[in-house]
């Protein structure tokens, strides 16, 4: 209790209304793990966000010579598995859920643009990889890019820009587009199933 009889609770709400973004209660239709997808993939893009910021602060030379490098790499490489995986099923959720429906469709869209996001980070996180595989992987997607005749427009053979994309400028939009797509969903609220 403070000092105008308000629960520490209620103060909080009153100066912060943003508390308002999680619901408080949710539909029982909602109320399953195939509606915590959208929730998961937010979660490993966490995890994602954390350890790859660690790994740009702490240098290439400590992920690929220590211990500790090793396993922050791993984490990061396990969420990418993860982030995908769950991006997939909440994709297939929607989907067949018909959740996309009228007047879902900017919540759909802002979708699609993640995930065609979510496929070009990961392709440029592999290829920062730089070994042999990951070097074979950036000639197709050259030859992919200039088959399509825009080729020049992005070199996925530079080391530098490919990884500025990967570390930065992919994931800086996808934030943006997520805080579209979660103000869309809370405005919304949950789709009702077929
Ligand atoms: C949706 C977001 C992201 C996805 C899907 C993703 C995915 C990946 C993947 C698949 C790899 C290759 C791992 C391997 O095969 O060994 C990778 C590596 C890497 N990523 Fe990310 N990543 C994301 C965000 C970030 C962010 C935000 C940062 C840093 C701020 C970052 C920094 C790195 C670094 C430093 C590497 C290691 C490169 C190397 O092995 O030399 N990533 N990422
Ligand atoms: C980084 C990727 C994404 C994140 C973090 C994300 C997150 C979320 C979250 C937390 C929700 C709330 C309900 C739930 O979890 O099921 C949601 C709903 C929704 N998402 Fe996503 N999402 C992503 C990608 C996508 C994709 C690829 C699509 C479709 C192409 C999509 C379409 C939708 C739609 C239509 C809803 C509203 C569903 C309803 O009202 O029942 N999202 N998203």
């Amino acid at each position: 209790m403070s000092k105008n009889g308000a629960t520490p609770d209620e103060t909080l709400e009153k100066r912060l209304p943003l508390l308002d973004a999680v619901p408080k209660t949710i539909p029982r239709y909602a109320n399953t793990l195939w509606y915590g997808l959208g929730g998961f993939t937010l979660l490993a893009f966490f995890l994602l966000v954390a350890s790859g910021v660690w790994m740009v602060a702490a240098g290439m030379d400590w992920v690929h010579t220590s211990a500790w490098g090793h396993y922050v790499h791993a984490v990061h490489f396990w969420s990418a598995q993860a982030f995908m995986l769950f991006l997939l099923l909440h994709f297939l959720r929607v989907f067949f859920t018909g959740a996309y429906r009228k007047p879902r469709e900017f919540t759909w869209m802002t979708g699609v643009l993640l995930m065609i996001m979510a496929i070009i980070t990961g392709l440029m996180g592999y290829i920062t990889r730089a070994d042999w595989s990951a070097q074979w992987h950036a000639f197709e997607a050259k030859d992919l890019l200039n088959a399509a005749h825009i080729g020049g427009l992005v070199n996925v053979l530079n080391y530098q820009l490919v990884f500025a994309l990967h570390t930065a400028a992919i994931p800086l939009v996808m934030i943006a587009l997520m805080a579209v797509h979660f103000i869309l969903v809370r405005l919304h609220g949950v789709a009702r199933p077929y």
